[in-house]
């Protein structure tokens, strides 16, 4: 079988770990994220890496080269609740592929190759984003071992039960030595290389996000018997926070932002909302023009709730910083593109990636890969078994670039 049928087949059989028959939703340190371990580690030994995994539950293979620097690949496993088949999981195949052509050629580069698999990228369960690459930079915060996630068990219970030591998760930063960066293929999540009629393009920068949850907290009331001026309606108020975030991203040029879970407690049909719980995910290119809208988003969600006679709370779960992709590494990657003979296409992603946590450890780049319909963060996610080939070419050639510079 070809490597290319063997990533898209790869990412079908990932497919099927999940807690949600019938849909794919892998969340961090769960028996689905077990499942997926236990392919991605057979996949990796077969490629000739040794696996092995880390405290946070991070899995990692490593295809010895014969210099001590080491260049990282890799991507996530781990997927939002009903994802698609690819975010996260065709990055890490496609890194295992390029690796499996080194293995089948008997070849060793200069320098080492470690390939990982991120367990938690999304921040499905905890709300957090990028626990796997954050202990490999060495920027994991330990306070986040007390969040909980929906059933209130804590991070920490969590990563124990999934076998790791939660405080040892500082060892999980590397220790391997000179890094010579990180590489990650990742499907684009957008239109514009299928507009352009391109297999891949070349990430230029990510854009920064926030994740906040806010609590709007009023008084649970009869449905039947309380008047409406009566009401303190978290969920009303809720709504009208939902409707300024919108017209806060439309006014904004460049910007984007959600309200992606919104829940109604008690959540009765006939009850009153006495509380509200949603979350806020707000990206721009440009920090500064994010941070604004943030704070201007929150005065609002003051004033809504005032003038609804409800409070409200709000909780930063998530902030990171707009990045640019290491030139250095840009530019290989840009000839390998070359190289394949389609033209060298740059974008932002809107989407945050790996990428980010590990810029605080080394230069990263990144490669996108043309998905259908630029549909994802949904079953319907789909790549063409011709631009995985592209995509693998692009970054066995960017390996052997490297070699030589
Ligand atoms: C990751 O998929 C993100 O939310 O950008
Ligand atoms: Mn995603
Ligand atoms: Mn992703």
């Amino acid at each position: 079988m070809t490597l290319p049928r063997i990533v898209i087949e790869r990412c079908h059989y990932l497919a099927r770990c999940t807690e949600e028959p019938g849909a794919i939703t892998r969340p961090f340190a769960t028996d689905a994220m077990r499942c997926a371990h236990e392919l991605v580690s057979e996949w990796m030994r077969e490629a000739g890496m040794a696996v092995r995994r880390d405290n946070v539950g991070n899995l990692r293979g490593r295809f010895e080269g014969s210099g001590e620097a080491t260049l990282l690949l890799g991507s996530h496993i781990d997927s939002v609740r009903n994802a698609g088949k690819y975010d996260g999981p065709l990055g890490v195949a496609v890194a295992i592929a390029a690796v499996q052509r080194l293995h089948d050629q008997g070849r060793r580069l200069p320098f080492a190759i470690e390939v990982l698999a991120f367990v938690d990228e999304e921040g499905l369960r905890f709300g957090s984003t990028y626990l796997g690459s954050r202990a490999v930079a060495g920027t994991f915060d330990l306070a986040d071992l007390d969040r909980v996630d929906a059933s209130s068990v804590t991070m920490r219970e969590a990563v124990r039960a999934f076998g790791g030591d939660p405080g040892r998760i500082g060892d999980d930063r590397w220790k391997g030595g000179r890094l010579l960066g990180y590489c990650e293929v990742h499907i684009e999540q957008g239109p514009v290389l299928e507009a352009h009629e391109l297999p891949v393009g070349l990430v230029s920068a990510i854009a920064g996000q926030s994740r906040h949850r806010l609590t709007f907290a009023g008084v649970p009331a009869h449905a039947g018997t309380t008047p409406m001026d009566h009401r303190h309606d978290a969920l009303v108020a809720a709504a009208g926070f939902v409707l300024a975030v919108e017209r806060e991203a439309v006014a904004t040029a460049g910007m984007v932002a959600t309200v992606g879970q919104l829940s109604a407690i008690p959540g009765a049909v006939n009850v009153v909302p006495g509380g509200a719980v949603l979350s806020l995910d707000v990206r721009h290119p440009d920090d500064s023009v994010r941070a604004a809208s943030v704070q201007r988003l929150l005065a609002q969600a003051n004033e809504i709730a005032a003038g609804r006679k409800v409070r409200v709370a709000s909780e930063l779960l998530a902030e990171n910083r707009s990045l640019d992709c290491s030139p250095r590494l840009t530019a290989l990657l840009s000839r390998s593109i070359e190289g394949s003979g389609h033209p060298v296409w740059r974008l932002a992603s809107g989407a945050g990636h790996d990428a980010v946590a590990m810029s605080d450890l080394t230069d990263v780049a990144m490669l996108f890969v043309r998905c259908k319909g630029g549909v994802s963060h949904n079953p319907a996610e789909s790549v063409t078994m011709d631009d995985v080939a592209v995509a693998i070419d692009v970054l066995f050639t960017f390996l052997e670039l490297l070699s030589e510079s």
